[in-house]
């Protein structure tokens, strides 16, 4: 075989993934630094599964409720996780959110205001208090506008359109990417110091979701070959409210932020039927709640005609939707020829986050493999069995900025470039370069649909032993065939070629969703078990923890953190933090 190039580039820290999370890394690690950052996306700058988180970036200002601080935060974000979140991540969390707001603030976004002039904040499901800053229904677009402007001018250098296929490691430590330029297909290899893997979730492994094609895990799966620790993968989180309908849109995003400026549930009966899931919180219930209610109801015979259930906002009137969901006003007209402000509309669950992903220490964001961090939504640990809406947004605002802060300690401590291995390298490029050799092969797109149907009949919303196991089988399966994908074309601008590791990518990590699945033999969040429908104290202490050595994913149980005294008696008031302490004060 004819020895391959590729095009070597050093660089002392790379972040792979350019969302939210990785844009506030590099800034971290770029700017005033004097070290040399790459940024490196699968796709365009900007183009991330951030601008989906529409509704609003979670922070206890207090600023419409004034009881609101971090222990309330601390204490929604815990509850809303059933206490299967890393305490400790969620306690720098709550504390650091508010300054992480305020500095995007202080970057250029525009936040909605108060009439006395402060930052508007809008209630969410599950959060005590109104606590999500926003920028009427596009939070998440003006955040990433926000950190472009500020990455780009903090000085690192911007890869577009590259797929990484392999991460390096030499002597037990990341070494840097390899990968190539989807545009014209050449090698590339980045030797790096550190490495901030930022690439996201994966939730186009569901049919239905609200993610874009980038969404495909690629990082974690890299990371996870490499030797980092995934965790907490049974957790995927199914938002209540995706479009039904149209046919073509099914999935794209409805904000949680049309519930939280009073937008009303009901079934085909016309019954507000979260009364009979949570009658005190209703629409603003937890998000698996809601997602879970309209499941049932679709199920009980009461949906709406295309499966999921009403939402209706218009009797708050045109003037007041247009001003608080522009964003949805102009969805629903473009993609469903609807008027929001006159008419109920359809809306079901889509998979919107994942919240297992690659185990982090709280204070560095680490991995378990040496120069490799990771932040966003590839990490895990802040969200436990199901994340609060909104925080997200501030979840990769705080640990972007831990994961570039810990990665220049790390390249600061002294660690060198490591040598390549130049047989490693034209293995891989020999492995990258197989699917053009083989002439009758498996299609990767019609790989990737199958893989699809297995998890969302199999791994969906609702789950059970054996129904997991069936497509625990399949996707086994799908695992042989995809050693014989086989593409044709050329290297230039091919997206057959991109679908292979995007669906390699995806099979490895579903694999691992099934299988923590299958172990926990429970219901908890995001995880419905109806062979176990109850949530057990006993498989609250603990978290599953994936590794993948030789080929094979092993499994093991590894302790939730005990909380401290200071947090774990915010727990024993009977009632959050702030309500606590708003009674006494007025008392
Ligand atoms: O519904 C939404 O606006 C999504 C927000 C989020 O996922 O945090």
């Amino acid at each position: 075989m004819a020895q391959e190039s590729y095009e070597t580039l050093d660089y002392d820290i790379i972040v792979i993934g350019a969302g939210g999370a990785g844009l506030r890394a590099a800034v971290e690690a770029a700017e005033n630094t004097g070290l040399k950052v790459a940024v490196i996306c699968k796709s365009l700058l900007g183009k991330a599964h951030t601008v989906m988180a529409e509704g609003g970036v979670a922070a206890s200002f207090g600023n419409l409720d004034a009881p609101d601080g971090w222990e309330t935060h601390f204490y929604d974000t815990m509850r809303s996780g059933h206490f299967i979140n890393n305490y400790r991540m969620v306690e720098i969390f709550s504390k650091e959110a508010t300054d992480r707001v305020l500095e995007l603030e202080y970057w250029g976004a525009i936040f909605d205001r108060t009439k006395e002039g402060r930052i508007m904040q809008r209630p969410f499901g599950a959060h005590t208090f109104r606590r999500l800053c926003h920028i009427g229904d596009h939070t998440g677009l003006e955040l990433i506008r926000t950190m472009q402007y500020k990455a780009i001018h903090s000085g690192p250098d911007i890869f577009h359109e590259v797929t990484m296929t392999k991460l390096l490691v030499h002597n037990g430590r990341v070494a840097g990417a390899f990968g190539y330029f989807r545009d014209d297909g050449h090698f590339v290899l980045f030797r790096a110091r550190a490495v901030v893997m930022a690439t996201g979730g994966w939730g186009k492994v569901f049919k239905v979701t609200s993610n874009s094609w980038e969404s495909t895990g690629d990082g974690a799966a890299l990371a996870f070959r490499a030797g980092a620790d995934l965790m907490d993968m049974e957790m995927v989180q199914f938002h209540p409210t995706g479009m039904v309908w149209p046919p073509g849109v099914r999935g794209l995003l409805v904000t949680e932020g049309v519930r939280g400026e009073g937008g009303l549930l009901r079934n085909s009966e016309g019954e507000r039927f979260m009364k009979t899931y949570d009658p005190e919180r209703m629409e603003l219930s937890s998000r698996d709640v809601v997602a879970r209610a309209i499941f049932r109801e679709a199920l009980a015979g009461r949906g709406s005609p295309h499966g999921g259930a009403w939402l209706d906002i218009s009797h708050k009137g045109p003037e007041y939707v247009k001003a608080k969901l522009p964003g949805m006003y102009q969805q629903f007209m473009t993609l469903a020829d609807l008027d929001i402000t006159k008419e109920a509309f359809e809306v079901g669950p889509t998979c919107h986050y994942t919240m297992g992903g690659l185990r982090v220490d709280p204070e560095t964001c680490a991995t378990n493999l040496p120069g490799l961090y990771a932040a966003g939504e590839v990490a895990c640990g802040l969200h436990g069995a199901n994340r609060l809406g909104g925080n997200s947004l501030s979840d990769l605002l705080v640990f972007g900025r831990r994961a570039g802060m810990g990665a220049l300690q790390y390249v600061q401590g002294g660690t060198e470039l490591a040598p390549v291995d130049e047989a490693e390298l034209q293995q891989e490029m020999d492995r990258v370069l197989a699917p053009f050799r083989r002439e009758k092969g498996v299609n990767p797109y019609h790989l990737h649909e199958q893989l699809q149907e297995v998890m969302t009949n199999h791994a969906g919303i609702r789950r059970s032993g054996e129904i997991l196991q069936e497509g625990l089988d399949q996707i086994l399966n799908l695992k042989e065939q995809a050693q014989q994908l086989s593409i044709q074309g050329s290297r230039t601008y091919n997206p057959g070629w991109h679908a292979v590791f995007d669906v390699q990518n995806m099979l490895l990590l579903c694999e691992g969703i099934v299988r923590s699945a299958l172990e926990r033999k429970e219901s908890r969040g995001a995880h419905w078990r109806v062979d176990f429908p109850d949530e057990m104290p006993e498989w609250q202490k603990i978290n599953f923890v994936e590794s993948y050595r030789d080929g094979e994913i092993s499994l093991r149980t590894e302790p939730v953190g005990q909380m401290p005294e200071n947090l774990a008696k915010l727990f024993t008031l009977g009632k959050a933090p702030g309500l606590v302490n708003a009674e006494t004060a007025s008392s």
